[in-house]
């Protein structure tokens, strides 16, 4: 077993305030249109043991836009069909050529055991309820586009924060850097918090509370069929959670609305609130290019 390899990034939580600036600094140095083939030569393998669009395809125009060759393994129509082990399919993909593995798994630890036993660099594109770091680091860079700084600012966080790798990162990132969080939603999908709350971190029981005064309103997904293991309604949801014009007008008049997506509208938030001038959801779809673009430099060396 060996640590993993330089490059490597597997979550928010250990990788530090410095390194997360020198990833974001870098990003804002790439464009897709006009890059330079940094990876020419690089073959990027892309993993993905469960569904995505923006995550995968994002990091697919990532890759190609600086040169590199990219590979596709889904889960379906794979020899993990049959059976194979995550670490003997690692052992395959390296075999076959890869440079650098980008992973999402519904499993939490998945790319880090993957990466323990590789001597090439695994990025975690998200792993079962645990992290999705390229997501916070997307999201930071969308936030700083709009926000001069992270430190003060509030940020409401809504929605299924227990089951959400996304929330989990966020929570890392900001928090790291002052941010002043406050998680909403159902009791069930809140995170258990034994003792006193971490500093800056606060819960609410409205989405009134949550939102008032907020600089950013981050939004997650909820997945109805997680809401049949809870005492609230579908109807009971939306009539307390939903993001509506009404609701975003008692946060800052600046404020920012973002979603990872996918986003499912008339549920987390209203069709009006999905397309408002204040929602910087496509932006943030848009912004994961030039950020991957920093994460697979970095990953192969190439982060000058
Ligand atoms: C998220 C994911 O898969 O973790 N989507 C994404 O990567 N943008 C969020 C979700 O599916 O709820």
């Amino acid at each position: 077993m060996i640590e993993a390899a330089r490059g490597s990034l597997l979550g928010i939580e250990h990788l530090g305030r410095e390194e997360i600036l020198r990833i974001l600094k870098l990003a804002r140095r790439m464009n897709p249109r006009t890059a330079r083939p940094l990876l020419r030569g690089k073959r990027v393998l892309l993993l993905f043991y469960e569904p995505s669009t923006r995550t995968r395809s994002s990091f697919e125009m990532a890759a190609k836009s600086m040169g590199a060759i990219t590979t596709l393994v889904l889960s379906s129509g794979s020899s993990i069909e049959k059976g194979e082990s995550l670490v003997d399919t690692g052992y395959t993909l390296r075999a076959v050529g890869a440079d650098v593995i980008v992973v999402r798994h519904p499993n939490a630890g998945a790319p880090a055991l993957m990466a323990r036993n590789l001597d090439i660099p695994v990025i975690n594109a998200g792993d079962g309820m645990h992290e999705h770091p390229t997501q916070a680091l997307l999201d930071a860079y969308t936030i700083l586009r709009h926000r001069k700084d992270l430190k003060g600012l509030h940020v409401a966080i809504i929605g299924d924060i227990f089951h959400s790798r996304v929330a989990r990162s966020a929570i890392h990132l900001l928090s790291q850097f002052g941010a002043q969080l406050t998680l909403c939603g159902p009791p069930e999908f809140l995170p258990e918090v034994a003792g006193t709350l971490a500093p800056g971190l606060h819960i609410t029981r409205t989405l009134e509370d949550a939102v008032r005064g907020a600089d950013v309103i981050m939004l997650l997904r909820v997945q109805k069929e997680r809401l049949g293991g809870t005492k609230i309604s579908l109807q009971d949801y939306i009539a307390r959670y939903q993001m509506t014009l009404g609701r975003l007008k008692l946060a800052k008049k600046d404020a920012i609305v973002m979603h990872p997506g996918p986003i499912i509208r008339g549920l987390e938030l209203t069709w009006e609130v999905a397309d408002c001038p204040q929602s910087v959801i496509v932006e943030e779809v848009r912004n994961g290019v030039p950020v991957r673009m920093a994460i697979l430099a970095r990953a192969l060396g190439k982060a000058r």
